[in-house]
């Protein structure tokens, strides 16, 4: 354990939540195996952390994903619609506010040292704002505050995610769909990867699931990885 590592924020969120962070040593050591690496290296594959914390695991991947991505890539431009595909498969969803704000925190953080890094490294060039702006909206429409049990955000509206199909190398088509429906297997197929959901604690009782009313979604133009900041619908 790093020694600025801090595991538990106080007992009555311990008791109340379960509040327990994973140390990046064992975080480091799960996602080495073998059958969880793999997936890490397929660009597309997706995971779900249900009970996020602050995102240890989701940054983790997110950090080996963009060093990938870098590895695959011929060019800045190429490697800036990589990293947004990388970042689009990753999805948190974590109950209390603060922890949220640190989870999107060190989604961008990660992603921007990456990019920023790897851009100068690898191509000598500077960032691509776009990268940037679209990054921002794949992490606020991938990292949801709510209850993962229930379904619901903090609003008790359905949780929400997008799926972020690849067109070819450079465009994307982003459909809207409520968890409730991915977890009854009506979402996208070939949905995520539970490879995070079964290694987490199984901290909540069983409870009776939601129904809800159709939620509406929206429709968004198919357009290209860079452009995804436009959020253009049809
Ligand atoms: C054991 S911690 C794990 C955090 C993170 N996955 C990690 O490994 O560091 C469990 C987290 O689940 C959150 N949590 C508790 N009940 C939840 C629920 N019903 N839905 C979503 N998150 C929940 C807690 O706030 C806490 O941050």
């Amino acid at each position: 354990m790093t020694t600025n590592e801090k595991l538990i924020k106080s007992a009555d969120r311990v008791k109340d939540h379960g509040e327990v962070f994973t140390p990046k040593w064992v975080v480091d050591k799960m996602i080495d195996q073998p059958e969880i690496a793999a997936k890490v290296k397929a660009l597309t594959a997706t995971f779900l952390e249900p009970s996020a914390g602050e995102g240890a695991f989701l940054v983790e991947i997110l950090d080996r994903k963009l060093k990938y991505a870098a590895e695959l890539s011929k060019s800045a431009h190429e490697f800036g619609n990589y990293a947004l595909m990388a970042l689009s498969t990753l999805y948190g969803i974590e109950l209390l506010e603060d922890n949220v704000e640190m989870l999107v925190m060190n989604m961008k953080d990660t992603f921007t040292d990456n990019y920023r890094e790897l851009m100068a490294d690898e191509y000598q060039e500077k960032p691509d704002q776009k990268v940037y702006n679209s990054a921002k909206v794949i992490i606020r429409a991938n990292m949801a505050q709510g209850d993962a049990l229930k379904k619901v955000d903090a609003s008790g509206d359905p949780i929400i995610f997008s799926e972020w199909q690849p067109i070819g190398k450079t465009k994307v088509q982003r459909t809207e769909y409520t968890f409730e429906a991915i977890v009854n297997g009506d979402g996208p197929t070939g949905t995520v990867q539970h490879v995070v959901e079964e290694m987490t604690l199984d901290l909540f009782p069983n409870e009776e699931p939601e129904t809800f009313e159709e939620t509406p979604t929206r429709h968004f133009i198919p357009c290209k990885w860079t452009d995804i900041y436009k959020e253009e619908i049809e």
